[in-house]
């Protein structure tokens, strides 16, 4: 069964920013490329690396992972470059009450 958490008001994430949740052993970063909001495993396929930590460019909606350099496509968490090739969990965003949330599972 899926689950909702929350994350934070709406107004706490503009965009070009990001942040991180826990959720039981999950770390996920929740970002927002241009006012739209995508959130992600802040774990990266290759070697664990801590993704969702790395330099964030709203524009192109990626993540570069900070440990070897894949670029990430927020948006699908899919890597763009290796030498990542597998995709990261996504989860779905909802906006609700003002607030943003995650559904996790
Ligand atoms: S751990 Fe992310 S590219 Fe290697």
């Amino acid at each position: 069964m899926p689950e909702i958490i929350d994350v934070c008001p709406i107004e706490e994430l503009p965009p070009g920013e990001r942040r991180l949740v826990e959720w039981e052993d999950l770390e996920i970063g929740v970002f927002n490329c241009g006012g739209n909001l995508y959130a992600i495993e802040d774990r990266c396929s290759h070697d664990d690396g801590p993704l969702a930590e790395g330099e964030f460019d709203e524009e192109n909606c990626t993540v570069e992972c900070p440990r070897h350099g894949s670029l990430f496509d927020l948006t699908t968490g899919k890597p763009k470059t290796l030498p990542a090739y597998v995709p990261v969990d996504t989860f779905a965003v909802i906006i609700e009450d003002q607030t943003i949330k995650l559904e996790v599972e």
